[in-house]
């Protein structure tokens, strides 16, 4: 199984969902059995690690992102993987547009999937520490409910 996770800058968002979904799926005994990646919509970050804030919470909660580095999602991941996960609605309505006709790729609102109570995971690029805290206490959770889904589906 093979699962991608997209935000804007792919420096914020979609890299703690890569490192936390990673860091559940090595817990699990999982790691070899489903591929893992993330990617951004824009190209501002290509090739850069993830913001030093991001890093930072993630690393207090023993997620290292350190070796990510951000690319911009492309036509090919919609045939390389199987699910595409956005972490809000803009993301979601930018590969809907980029993947028509390029795969077979489900995609999903990563929250309105796997959480419930919010359908997006905040930007927190603008803002304070706080919102990196918040992003993490989502994307826990939401990576838990997914991590039972592949369980079902591996
Ligand atoms: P991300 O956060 O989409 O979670 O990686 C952002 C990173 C950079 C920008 C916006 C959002 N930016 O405008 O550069």
């Amino acid at each position: 199984m093979r699962v991608l996770f997209v935000c804007l800058g792919n420096i914020c968002r979609s890299p703690t969902a890569e490192g936390v979904f990673r860091y559940k799926l090595r817990e699990a005994g999982l790691e070899s059995l489903v591929t893992v990646d993330s990617a951004g919509t824009g190209d501002w970050h290509v090739g850069k690690a993830p913001d030093a804030r991001t890093r930072v919470a993630a690393l207090r909660r023993g997620y290292d992102l350190s070796a990510l580095r951000a690319r911009q999602v492309c036509k090919a991941d919609f045939g390389e993987f199987d699910l595409i996960l956005a972490m809000d609605l803009a993301n979601l309505a930018e590969l809907k547009r980029l993947g028509q006709g390029a795969g077979a790729a489900e995609l999903d609102l990563f929250l309105r999937r796997y959480a419930g109570e919010l359908d997006e995971v905040p930007d927190p690029y603008y803002g304070g520490e706080a919102g990196f805290e918040q992003v993490l206490d989502l994307i826990e959770r939401a990576c838990d409910a997914l991590l039972l889904e592949v369980k079902g589906r591996l």
